[in-house]
Formats: structure tokens, sequence, C-alpha cells
């Protein structure tokens, strides 16, 4: 989605070889506008793919994630990385453990946001090695219902979570798909190529 690359390219800044910050408009300060912009093309993206609820893990899916709800006229729910106290009754959970940001947690569901006929859409900021991702799968999975789509903001293609989620089986569509990040350096895969990891086996 080119509005979203050039919006990368003003703001975002390669800290490393591997991570990428966007700090000023996805993960600390927020554009609702531009956010409302990128829910709506998801909403489009998957207009028919019979979605009954938008899923999103905390923290910074819930912004896109809640516009896409929106113009899907869907609920949506937070997946929580902490237990709460007050989350009585059954819950669904999986332990995920991040490479990117080395921290594990439990992802939680609570059973009642969640029936074995919904499909479900997953929509999140970033795609890097698909932990996340495949730790809210099986969550889905768990409960019996579908995990109908995938929908990322920014695809890091050079990492490996877009062919870890496709060999499952899964459908990802990623707005933006980043193939290599330097020093001053973002470079981008068009929409329609396969990802560099998948190119280099
Ligand atoms: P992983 O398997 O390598 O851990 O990757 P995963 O795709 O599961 O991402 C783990 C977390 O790291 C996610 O945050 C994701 O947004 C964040 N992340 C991965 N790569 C980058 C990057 O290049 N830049 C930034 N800014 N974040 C990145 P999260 O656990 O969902 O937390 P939150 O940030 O949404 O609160």
């Amino acid at each position: 989605m080119r509005l979203l690359e050039e919006r990368i390219q003003k703001e975002g800044k390669a800290l490393s070889e591997s991570v990428l910050k966007v700090d000023s408009f996805i993960n600390h300060q927020v554009d609702p506008e531009f956010m409302e912009m990128l829910g709506k093309d998801f909403a489009e993206h998957f207009k028919d793919f019979g979605i009954t609820k938008v899923f999103t893990i905390e923290s910074s899916g819930i912004a896109p994630a809640m516009m896409v709800a929106k113009y899907l006229h869907v609920p949506m729910v937070i997946l929580k990385k902490q237990t709460s106290k007050i989350l009585n009754g059954n819950v669904y959970q999986t332990r995920i453990t991040s490479f990117t940001k080395g921290t594990s947690y439990e992802l939680t569901l609570f059973s009642d946001y969640i029936s074995p006929d919904d499909r479900i859409l997953l929509i999140d900021d970033f795609l890097a090695n698909g932990e996340a991702a495949t730790g809210a799968s099986r969550l889905v999975e768990q409960s019996g219902a579908k995990l109908a789509g995938i929908g990322i903001l920014i695809e890091k293609s050079f990492q490996n979570g877009r062919k870890r989620l496709e060999d499952a089986g899964y459908y990802v569509y990623s707005q933006a798909r980043v193939s290599r990040l330097d020093a001053g350096v973002i470079e981008f895969l068009p929409e329609d190529e396969p990802t560099v990891a998948a190119q280099s086996e």
C-alpha cells in the first residue's frame, strides 16, 4: 500500500538491519486518520471473507484493529498479555516467546468472546518471526473457530513470519512489505512478490 510505504520512508527509522522504528504514527504516537485509512483498506480487502470478529494482540494492534472492526461492522477483541484477576471463568491461554523483544507472556482470551462458528480476522502492526500471530492462531483453534485471515501493517519479509503462517495454511495480507533495512535504508517488496525468506530457500 503506497501511502503506508511513503509514510514509513518519511518517518520510519531503521535502527539496525532488523528493527524498524515507527513511533511517530503507529507504536507510540498514533495518527487516528491514518489508522482509519488503513482500517478501511483492510476492511475492503477482507470484505468477502465472512469475518465475524476482529482480533488483535495488545497493544499496538488495537488502533488499526478498531478501525477494521468499525468498517466490517463486527466487534474487536483484544488478546491480553497478562492474566487479569478479574477475568473470571474459562480462558484460552498459550505461551508466547518473542524473538524480537526477548520477552515471554501468556496470551489470554476469555472464552465468552469466541465461539466455534466465528471467522476471525487477526490484525497486528508488525510481522517478524510470527510468534505472536502463531500464538493467536493457537487460541482461535483451541476454541474451534476459524482464523480466516491475517492482516499486517508492516511485514518484515526478510524474516520468516509470513512463510511460517502460510505454511500453516493461513492467508496473510500485508499493507507494506519491507525487504531490507540498514542505516538510512528502508526498501520494500512489491505487493505480489514472494517473500525474501521464501526466495532464499
Ligand atoms: P517475533 O516472533 O520475532 O517475536 O515477532 P513477532 O512478529 O511475534 O513480533 C513480536 C513483537 O515485536 C510485536 O510486538 C511486534 O509488533 C514487535 N516488532 C517486531 N519487529 C518489530 C520492528 O521492526 N519494529 C517495531 N517497532 N516492533 C517490532 P507486540 O508484542 O505485539 O507488542 P506491542 O508493540 O504491540 O505492544
